[in-house]
Parts: structure tokens; sequence; C-alpha cells
């Protein structure tokens, strides 16, 4: 990828570089999680890019999370890395999607959906630690952008890949899940684990009274 250095940019990502591991994380009501970020023009070269993606994987393992966007390390660049092993049973496998996900850096990515299906599943966000929520978004998107060495890709991501790429894409628009969740949902993760851990949200729903995607309100 070219490079037009941007120094402000270099000395903050140095800075960065150089600090505590794994990266800590910005949780929200920092401004950084709510600014458009800059598209990933080469501002950073090649070698200063590489370390901050294995610098941005090392904290996604540590968390441990599925996704972490650039902001949420307080880089205000359209950059986000994924990966999932899925450590899910069966039953919850076939519910949600969830397959494992190799690690993929994604830079400048831009989603839309595809169909008009949409899958509500409990999500949460390293950077509202604590909580989670049900969020009805596309079972099925077109993810468009590069990976780390500018080569442009053009793919449909289904199942809970489909759910990490918009989770993280939004992170590069300034939204967080919490923008688009259904607010009676929210949940501490204890409760999540302790009465809705089942593979689909029906029963969270009668109990908290939020309504799911094509279900109607008794
Ligand atoms: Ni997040």
């Amino acid at each position: 990828m070219g490079f037009t250095p941007d120094t402000t940019l270099i000395q903050h990502v140095d800075a960065l570089l150089d600090g505590q591991r794994p990266l800590p994380i910005v949780a929200a009501g920092d401004p950084v999680l709510r600014r458009p970020t800059a598209p990933y023009e080469g501002q950073l070269g090649d070698e200063r890019l590489h370390r901050l993606i294995l610098a941005m994987r090392e904290s996604l393992h540590a968390a441990p999370g599925v996704g972490l966007a650039a902001p949420q390390v307080g880089i205000a660049l359209r950059l986000a890395v994924i990966e999932d092993p899925a450590p899910v049973t069966d039953e919850v496998r076939e519910a949600r999607g969830r397959v494992p996900l190799p690690f993929r850096v994604l830079v400048n990515p831009v989603y839309e959906g595809v169909g008009d299906t949409r899958a509500a599943f409990f999500e949460g966000c390293l950077s509202v630690p604590g909580w989670q929520a049900v969020v009805a978004r596309h079972a099925r998107v077109r993810l468009r952008g590069q990976d780390e060495r500018g080569k442009a890709f053009d793919e449909e991501f289904a199942g809970w890949p489909a759910r990490i790429v918009q989770h993280e894409t939004d992170h590069l628009d300034g939204t967080l899940y919490l923008d688009i969740a259904e607010t009676r949902s929210l949940s501490s993760t204890q409760d999540v684990l302790e009465r809705w851990s089942q593979p689909t949200p029906e029963v969270a729903a009668g109990e908290l009274g939020f309504t799911l995607p094509g279900a109607r309100r008794a």
C-alpha cells in the first residue's frame, strides 16, 4: 500500500505501540468511539501498520473478543481485526450460525444487507464491558474492503460472521451496538449467562418485553 505519512497519526500510533500491552481498550464515553474514522490510505506505512495489527490481535485474544476496531484502541482509522474460534455447542452453532472465523484484517470495510432476513441475538462489545443486548441485524451481508496488503475483497458473510463484520464496521462509523439494540433486552453478562443462554432470545423477549423481528406482540 502506498505510503502517505501522517506525522500526528504516526506519533499517536508509535506512543500506543510503545505503551501498555495488551493495548488498553477504550470504553464507551470516549468521543473517539463516536467519530467517523479516516479511510486507511497508507498513512502509517506497511511496517507500522503490521505492528498495529499484531498489537490489536493480541488485545483481541486477551480480552477475549471476536472483533476489535481501531477506534477501540483510540486510533481513528477505518481498520478492524476479527477472529472467532466459536467455542459453542452444536445447538448454539446451528441456531446462530456461529462457525469458526479465521483471523483477518478489514481495511476500509463497507457492508450492505443481502435480502430482507434479519437475525436477532444477544451481542456485546469490549467497549461496553459487563453488558449485552439483542440486536436485529442483516442475516447476510456483502462486505467490500481491502486486506492489510491493500488487496481488494468483495465477499458475502452469513450467520455469526455476518454479525461480527456489521458490528466492527459500525464502530468505524461511530456507531455502537447499543444505538441499534432492543433496549429492553439490555442484560448484564451475568444474566445472559444465567438466564438467557438459550440458543435464541425468545425466552428473554417474553420475560423482558421486547419484540423480535418477524415476531408479533401478543
Ligand atoms: Ni464492539
